[in-house]
């Protein structure tokens, strides 16, 4: 029996000695030592010997036992030892990599042309007005001395909505309906920027597009003061480098009318693709305000009179950035939008 215990030792502790994992070290562990493992399986057998050898045999088994149950112990633990080596190796942090930044955004040149107009206006003392985008045909044309199937219509593409409704197609309905909320006579100096919508599409016309309006009313405005906000403007936005022509027009709404243009910044005046060959670009058109319009809107032209103007905030941004076509304002590119 002695005999039989040692070589099963032998045999236990070799088979032990080649295990490198968790599973097979729990199968050896389930056959030696489960319940009908071999070395219990001699437990059992100790009935079959004499009293006297009984305690030193089972002795020997214990011994047998502790001795395998250690081994156990002890590669299980260098086991799982082995294991958090391996995953704090594999999980270092190494502080001497370049961080990620956040990639920070900036705002869209649109919107940087429309915030510089707006400080300049603001520092004249404009405040800002606003109207819907989807207008009433009586603010948009009615009001503005534009009446049912007057020619001039035509002049702007419309999309219309309904017979009553039409998306705005300039911002002068802000115009009316600032006049119609004020007092009668009452002095008013706003800008009101916003979208607008015409049939357009080319280098230089969206059908979606930005205006700013601005509107004086006051005792003794007169063109002088249209000519000398406006170049003041001009002036504060692109420099000495541009020169600025004021342009004899027609609009219904204003009386007498000019169109302000600028001097083509892509070929310096010389005439190109975006200028058609003029050398001149078209940024904005003005005007007196007509006495029919103050009238329409219950002020008095003979008391008060006033000026007013519209401009394309995407032909500005095209001049200030000499870029010549309009349409990759709105194209999303990143490699151009990231320029700004
Ligand atoms: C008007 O819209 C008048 N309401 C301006 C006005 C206001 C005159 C107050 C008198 C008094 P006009 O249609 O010319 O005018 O347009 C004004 C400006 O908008 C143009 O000078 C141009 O810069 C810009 N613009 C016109 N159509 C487009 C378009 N499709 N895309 C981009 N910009 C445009
Ligand atoms: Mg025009």
């Amino acid at each position: 029996m002695e005999q039989e215990l040692n070589s099963l030792r032998d045999t236990a502790l070799n088979e032990l000695s080649a295990i490198d994992n968790k599973e097979a070290l729990n199968d050896l562990k389930i056959k030696y030592l489960g319940k009908k493992g071999l070395l219990t399986g001699m437990l059992r057998g100790l009935g079959a010997l004499t009293p006297e050898e009984r305690p030193r045999i089972g002795q020997v088994v214990n011994e047998i036992r502790n001795e395998i149950e250690d081994i156990i112990a002890s590669k299980l633990g260098a086991m799982k030892q082995a294991e958090l080596s391996r995953k704090l190796a594999s999980e270092t942090i190494d502080v001497t990599l370049p961080g990620r930044l956040a990639e920070l955004g900036h705002l869209h040149p649109l919107t940087l042309t429309l915030n510089r107009i707006k400080d300049t206006f603001m520092r004249l003392g404009f405040e800002i007005a606003e109207g819907p985008e989807v207008e009433k045909d009586y603010y948009n044309f009615e009001a503005l001395n534009l009446p049912q199937d007057h020619p001039a219509r035509d002049m702007q593409d419309s999309f219309y909505i309904t017979k009553e409704f039409l998306l705005r197609t300039h911002t002068s309905p802000v115009q009316v309906r600032t006049l119609q909320s004020a007092e009668p006579n009452q002095p008013i100096r706003i800008i009101a920027p916003g979208k607008v919508y015409r049939r357009d599409y080319d280098a230089t016309h969206s059908p979606m597009f930005q205006q700013v309006e601005g509107l004086v009313v006051d005792k003794n405005i007169s063109f002088a003061d249209l000519k000398g906000t406006l170049e003041l403007f001009l002036k504060e936005t692109f420099g000495n480098r541009v020169n600025v022509r004021f342009r004899p027009s027609f609009f219904p709404f204003t009386e007498p009318s000019a169109e302000v243009d600028i001097s083509c910044v892509m070929c310096d005046g010389k005439g190109c693709r975006v200028c058609s060959g003029t050398g001149w670009l078209e940024i904005l058109g003005s005007g007196m305000v007509h006495p029919r319009v103050l009238e329409m809107s219950s002020f008095d032209p003979e008391q008060v009179s006033g000026f007013a103007f519209g401009m394309g905030v995407e032909r500005i941004a095209m001049l200030t950035y000499g870029i010549d076509d309009l349409r990759l304002f709105f194209d999303n590119d990143m490699r151009f939008l990231r320029q700004f």
